[in-house]
C-alpha cells in the first residue's frame, strides 16, 4: 500500500498507472496555471467567458432571482476572479436587496484575495468566505440557514463532468437546498463545432502551454523529469455527444521518473494522457439532467449569440 502525502500525489499516481492515462483537470490551476488560464480567457477563440460576462452585464439576473425582503445569501462554488459575480453583487446593492456573499473554495489564499478585492470595489458588500469542499460546506450551512440562498456555479464548470457524474453532482446540490433556495448554473451550449474546437485549440498555443504546465507542475512538486517538448496537445470535439476532450500525447517512446512517488512512467509513442472534459449542452439535455437530479428550471437567459446559457433552478 503506497502512502501519499497529498491528494495531488495520490491522483497523479492513480492517473499515470491507469490503463488509459489521465490527470484530473483540477490540478491545472497552480499559480502558473492560473496565470495561463487568465490568458486563455483573453483569447479571441475562447468565447465562454465573454459570453457569460455579457449575460451578467446585460441581463437582469438580480431581478430574475426574485428575492423577497428576507434577503438572500449568495453562495458561490469556486471563487475564481469574481469578475462576473461582482456585476451581480453590484446590481443587488443598487436594488437595495439585503444580502451577503459567501464564496466557497478549498484555497484560503484565493478567498482572502477575493474578499480584499470586493472590499475595495464594493465596500458595502458583506463577504463571508467559506473554506472547504463544496458539499461538506453546503451540508453544514443547510441546517442553520436563516433566509433563502442562491448557489452560483458559473463558467460551465459543470461541463467538467460527464452526464452520470453531473447528475451525481446536481443531486448532491439538490439535497443541500431548501425549497425556497435557488441555484444559478452556467451551461456552454452546442454551436458550430469548429467554433467549439477552436476555443480549445487556439492559434497562439496558449491552451497547449496550459495543459503542458500540468507536467511542469509534476516536475516542480514531485521532482519528475517530464520533457514538455516530447508531448503535443490535442483536443477533440464530438458534435454528436457535445463532448470536448483534451489530451497530451507522447510524441515518442519515453520513460519518466517521479522520485517523490517512487515510480517510473513508461509511455509508448502516441500514448495519450487525458486532461479535461468540456461538455457542451442543448436545452433538452440540460432539462433532462435537472429532472434526473430532482431539480427544475425556473428560467434561463443567453448571450446575444445564444452560445451560453445561465439557468435559474429550484428543487422539483
Ligand atoms: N474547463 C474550462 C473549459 O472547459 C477551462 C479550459 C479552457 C480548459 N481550455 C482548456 C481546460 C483546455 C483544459 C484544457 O472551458
Amino acid at each position: 500500500m503506497m502512502k501519499f502525502e497529498s491528494e495531488f500525489e495520490q491522483e497523479v499516481y492513480e492517473g499515470l498507472t491507469a490503463t488509459n492515462k489521465y490527470l484530473s483537470s483540477k490540478w491545472l490551476y497552480d499559480e502558473a496555471g492560473s496565470k495561463i488560464f487568465q490568458q486563455i480567457m483573453q483569447l479571441p477563440e475562447y468565447y465562454p467567458t465573454r459570453c457569460e460576462y455579457q449575460i451578467f452585464a446585460q441581463r437582469d439576473l438580480a431581478t430574475m432571482l426574485d428575492i423577497d425582503d428576507r434577503g438572500v445569501d449568495i453562495i458561490e462554488l469556486g471563487a475564481g476572479d469574481g469578475l462576473k459575480t461582482k456585476l451581480l453583487l453590484k446590481k443587488l446593492s443598487e436594488l437595495g436587496t439585503k444580502f451577503s456573499y459567501r464564496p466557497i473554495d478549498i484555497s484560503n489564499d484565493i478567498l482572502r484575495e477575493l474578499k480584499e478585492s470586493i472590499k475595495n470595489e464594493l465596500p458595502t458588500v458583506t463577504v463571508s468566505p467559506l473554506v472547504g469542499k463544496y458539499f461538506s460546506v453546503l451540508d453544514d450551512i443547510k441546517s442553520h440557514d436563516t433566509r433563502p440562498k442562491v448557489i452560483l456555479f458559473l463558467g460551465s464548470n459543470i461541463g467538467n463532468l460527464l452526464h452520470p457524474k453531473a447528475i451525481d453532482f446536481l443531486s448532491q446540490l439538490a439535497a443541500s437546498m431548501n425549497t425556497d433556495d435557488k441555484a444559478m448554473i452556467g451551461f456552454d451550449l452546442k454551436k458550430d463545432p469548429s467554433t467549439i474546437l477552436a476555443a480549445y485549440d487556439d492559434e497562439s498555443k496558449v491552451t497547449a502551454r496550459f495543459n503542458k504546465n500540468l507536467l511542469q507542475r509534476i516536475n516542480n512538486e514531485l521532482g519528475a523529469n517530464f520533457n514538455l517538448d516530447k508531448f503535443t496537445y490535442y483536443p477533440v470535439y464530438n458534435p454528436e455527444t457535445g463532448t470536448c476532450l483534451s489530451y497530451l500525447v507522447s510524441t515518442m517512446a519515453q520513460t519518466v521518473t517521479i522520485p517523490k512517488l517512487n515510480m517510473r512512467v513508461m509511455l509508448s509513442q502516441w500514448e495519450t494522457i487525458h486532461t479535461e472534459i468540456s461538455q457542451k449542452y442543448t436545452h433538452q439535455v440540460i432539462n433532462w439532467l435537472l429532472s434526473e437530479s430532482q431539480l427544475q428550471a425556473i428560467d434561463y437567459v443567453t448571450d446575444d449569440k445564444g452560445w451560453f446559457a445561465e439557468y435559474i433552478i429550484e428543487k422539483a
